[in-house]
């Protein structure tokens, strides 16, 4: 029996990250047990060990042999780990190891070019002014659903060649698909699967009228031309990366826009910076992406006894990178890790590769270009239209251990003549 830490933070319980994430909690685990034994609830893998160090966490998510995604999914899966989900589920390219995580990540990445993500930007920039045209005269909105969520969704849409009239559904079936653990939602392990099960079939008629009608150089053509091993990618398969595209692009992409605005209403001085000098506003993203990573954690297994930070961790013990805490490490950040500060790039040039929010190693997020440009011709639209923000009443925030999303957050601002 490993031993227990003798602090113990209830890591897994979506209440401990509800409020706020904990940061004091991973700055005494990383002074005090930096790699430690943490108790968890069965439905989440039970008991782990909690990384908190960059230097850990980089060493565990760069060597996928030693740390499976595969033997037990890299992201948190509450009630979908029978075997037949567990199956699914190792389709999708987060949830594979090396030699097939390698060859399907070619396919993936071939079709997320700089050049097809850039060719999305002057629509991206036009959609971006056409919803901050829809609140901006209003002087209040309820920001989540009617600004962060709209530029995700509408790329994916975009990325998928999705018609319009699709999207509505096609939103409301992420977020339940998304709103498994959170128990306002309500949302049971069977209504998540029912929802990814109807995801699928979206994208099995989006494969064929992207069939009937093909159109070179798009990010849906990549995929359904990809190859691997000489063999076209089935539609299963291209439904599953489908799948994965929507988990790692909707929510991460919202969360990140919303808790963006929070930290900017609350730090009105910055604000008016970005005001004074919108140059600033990458800057200002990358700290945003910092302090406040739209993952928690994601997860590995142990495929050997092996020793990460003087511990002994065994064969198929559960390892869980904890992102919001490498990246308020004083050791790389400074003695201001904890504070939110957008001209941190001018002390250090290299924040965006400082940071782990988009991961390291060999499952380094494949959306991070499309995620910053997404967030900078967001925040490029907001800052000088939307002046003045407060919080009209406290945000709703989503109950979970994975994402630290806001549900709801209302806000008032001065109303655009
Ligand atoms: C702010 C937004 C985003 C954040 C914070 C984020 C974060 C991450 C992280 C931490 C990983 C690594 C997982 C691991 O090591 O187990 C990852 C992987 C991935 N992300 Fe993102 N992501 C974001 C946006 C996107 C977007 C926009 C897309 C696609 C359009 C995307 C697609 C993916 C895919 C396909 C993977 C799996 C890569 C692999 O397994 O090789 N992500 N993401």
């Amino acid at each position: 029996m490993t031993e227990k830490c003798p602090f113990q933070f209830d890591l897994m319980n979506p209440m401990t990250h509800h409020e706020k994430l904990p940061f004091e909690a991973f700055a005494t685990l990383r002074q005090q047990c930096p790699v430690s034994y943490q108790s968890g609830a069965p439905e989440f893998g039970g008991d782990f060990w909690a990384i908190t160090r960059r230097e850990d966490l980089d060493f565990v998510s760069k060597h996928p042999d030693k740390f499976s995604s595969s033997a037990n999914l890299a992201h948190p899966s509450p009630g979908g780990t029978d075997p037949e989900s567990l199956e699914i589920m190792r389709q999708l390219i987060i949830n594979m190891d090396p030699p097939d995580h390698i060859k399907y990540r070619r396919v993936v990445s071939n079709a997320f070019t700089p050049k097809a993500v850039e060719a999305l930007a002057p629509i991206m920039r036009e959609f971006a002014r056409s919803i901050v045209d829809k609140v901006a005269a209003r002087g209040e909105c309820e920001f989540v659903s009617e600004v962060a969520a709209e530029m995700p969704l509408f790329v994916i849409c975009a990325l998928m060649e999705m018609p319009a009239e699709k999207r509505q559904k096609f939103a409301s079936l992420v977020d339940t698909m998304i709103g498994m653990d959170d128990p306002e939602l309500d949302v049971s392990a069977e209504d998540g699967q029912l929802a990814a099960a109807e995801i699928f079939g979206i994208a099995m008629e989006l494969a064929a009228s992207h069939k009937a009608n093909p159109q070179g150089g798009t990010i849906i053509d990549a995929l359904l031309n990809g190859v691997v091993e000489g063999e076209a990618l089935d539609e299963f398969q291209f439904c599953t990366f489908f799948l994965i595209l929507i988990a790692g692009a909707v929510e991460t992409t919202r969360t990140a826009t919303s808790q963006g605005m929070r930290l900017l209403i609350e730090h009105p001085e910055q604000h008016q910076m970005l005001i004074d000098n919108p140059a600033l506003i990458p800057d200002a993203v990358e700290e945003i992406l910092r302090f406040y990573p739209p993952f928690i954690h994601m997860q590995r297994t142990a495929m050997e006894d092996i020793t990460v930070g003087g511990m002994a961790i065994r064969k198929g013990d559960m390892v869980k990178l904890f992102y919001p805490s490498v990246n308020h490490e004083a050791e790389v950040f400074g003695d201001d890790a904890e504070v939110f500060d957008i001209t941190r790039t001018q002390r250090m040039a290299d924040l965006k590769n400082q940071h782990r929010t988009f991961g390291v190693g060999q499952h380094f997020c494949i959306g991070s270009h499309l995620a910053r440009k997404e967030l900078c011709i967001m925040f490029a639209e907001i800052v000088p239209r939307l002046r003045n923000p407060k919080l009209a009443g406290a945000p709703h925030n989503l109950v979970s251990n994975f994402i630290p999303g806001i549900k709801s957050m209302n806000i008032t601002f001065d109303p655009e003549q």
